[in-house]
């Protein structure tokens, strides 16, 4: 297994300096979300953002085993589509959708990580309960990124909100360690017990990433190498930050004003 690379102090500034260009990333793409844009559109919005920030996408390229290089600087989940939607010019937006967009960065050799699901225009009660569901389950398990915890009482959380709101959590993906590396250790799954798994340590980068569907946790992948959707059909919907754990507590470093009163 791969170590986990514990940050210094400086290196914890310069995450957050990537975390907060992602997290600008993912507001300018807050902007230009409403019915009749493309997932293109968006991806042409995210470049611009990226490219003003003199940052660079983390995921332009990227290779994970057994996938050909990601061709864009975001993942954009439409609906059905849990994570890794790919940004097509035939992907209108429509009033009612939700859409999940996840964007990473790197600035200074440092990547930070984040993603969050955008209605667009009036959607439907249940989609808005999802949402909410999948929001809070992401910042019970930041609560619990701290000294004397382990990483099983973060993915607890992020399992028991999900379905104590009647939703459940996809078990194919995990989030992961972040830091010269788009993905380090350890995992975070997104099911764990509490007192389990790996011991949190001061330094530690976590992308934590809650990935809820409003029914069965199955999932498939779609031939495009790349989007994986929810087996059932059902609406799904991401939330990731990157967070420090420091001695005095978790730090939530792609924090921006689109997390604010949603
Ligand atoms: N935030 C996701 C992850 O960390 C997105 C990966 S998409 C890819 O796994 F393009 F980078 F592969
Ligand atoms: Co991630």
């Amino acid at each position: 297994m791969q170590k986990i690379r514990i940050k210094n102090r400086i290196e914890i500034e310069k995450m957050k300096r990537s975390g907060q260009a992602a997290a600008k990333v993912l507001q300018a793409i807050a902007d230009a979300i409403e019915p009749g844009v493309t997932t293109y559109e968006l991806e042409m919005v995210s470049r611009k953002a990226i490219a003003n920030l003199n940052a660079t996408s983390s995921f332009l390229n990227y290779v994970i085993p057994e996938h050909s290089p990601y061709p864009a600087t975001i993942c954009v989940s439409v609906n059905n589509k849990v994570i890794h939607g790919i940004p097509d010019k035939s992907e209108e937006l429509i009033e009612g959708d939700i859409i999940g967009v996840d964007t990473a960065v790197s600035i200074d050799g440092f990547h930070g990580d984040n993603a969050f699901t955008f209605p667009v225009g009036k959607i439907s009660t249940e989609a808005q309960s999802l949402l909410d569901a999948t929001k809070a389950s992401l910042y019970a398990a930041i609560s619990e990124a701290k000294l004397g915890n382990r990483i099983g009482d973060v993915s607890f959380q992020l399992q028991n909100v999900a379905e104590k709101a009647g939703f459940s959590v996809i078990q194919n993906f995990s989030g992961h360690g972040i830091g010269r590396n788009l993905h380090e250790e350890p995992q975070i799954p997104t099911t764990g017990k509490p007192g389990r798994g790996v011991r949190l340590r001061p330094g530690m980068v976590l992308a934590i990433e809650a990935m809820v569907n409003a029914g069965h946790p199955g999932v498939d992948a779609l031939e495009d190498g790349w989007s994986i959707v929810t087996s059932d059909g059902s609406l799904s919907a991401l939330f990731e930050h990157t967070v420090a754990v420091l001695s005095d507590g978790p730090e939530i470093l792609t924090g921006s004003p689109i997390w604010e009163n949603q």
